[in-house]
């Protein structure tokens, strides 16, 4: 019988990618490069690595088709809230924050009470104004989301802030920190118990790696 594979699901293309295989690689983990082929086996290591649309990731987790994955806690908190957190990695830190035009003479969330809010984040959205007792009118959006007060789509918006360029540039402030996010190791409910043998020797290998680098 073969040896099994920890199956590891790893963004295809944005802002963890590069990390992501950094971090890999940093453990010792060599990935033979090709993401067309979006799926890559370690030749030093038991590891398969999927490269998927990051939104895709928990559902896969959840269904046990990847066994952990490489993923953005704000893409846990929006869309699985049942997948399990390990580590955190370290990189791609990043807020989910709430902003408005600067023209807008924002007090207090209670500002934004029946107005309109572009997003990608509805969940994460729902969770916050709910417990501020706010009720708003949500759009849902995939990307691009900044554009939307300016095309006169939403009063608001909420999306992922990293460096603040994306607001600035289209004239928004940021007015509420909804959370604070990095990249963590996801680990799917249905991993089997010999793959969590291989996980194990995988997340000993990261915390090395991690605090080796602080
Ligand atoms: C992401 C995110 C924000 C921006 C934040 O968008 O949706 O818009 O980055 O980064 P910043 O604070 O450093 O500007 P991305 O460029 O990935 O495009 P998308 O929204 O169209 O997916
Ligand atoms: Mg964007």
């Amino acid at each position: 019988m073969s040896q099994q594979k920890l199956r590891i699901a790893v963004q295809k293309s944005g802002r963890l990618f590069e990390d992501s295989i950094k971090v890999l690689k940093d453990a010792g983990i060599s990935i033979d490069n090709g993401k067309e082929q979006l799926k890559a086996s370690s030749r030093n290591f038991p590891l398969e690595v999927m490269y998927l649309r990051n939104g895709d990731i928990p559902q896969y987790l959840r269904d046990g088709v990847v066994d952990v994955a490489i993923i953005g806690e704000n893409v846990l908190i929006e869309k699985g809230k049942d997948i399990i957190r390990g580590e955190k990695l370290g990189f791609s830190k990043c807020k989910v924050s709430l902003a408005v035009p600067k023209s807008f003479k924002y007090n207090s969330i209670n500002d934004l009470d029946g107005l309109k809010i572009a997003t990608s984040y509805p969940n994460t959205v729902k969770d916050y104004l709910q417990e501020k007792g706010i009720s708003a009118d949500l759009h849902i959006i995939n990307g691009s989301v900044e554009i939307a007060p300016n095309i006169g789509l939403a009063d608001a918006i909420c999306d992922i802030v990293s460096s603040g360029s994306t607001l600035f540039k289209n004239g928004l402030k940021e007015v509420e920190v909804m959370l604070k996010s990095e990249a963590v190791l996801a680990i799917s409910p249905k991993i089997s118990e010999e793959r969590k043998q291989i996980l194990e020797k995988l997340q000993f290998r990261l915390k090395s790696v991690l605090n080796a680098r602080t």
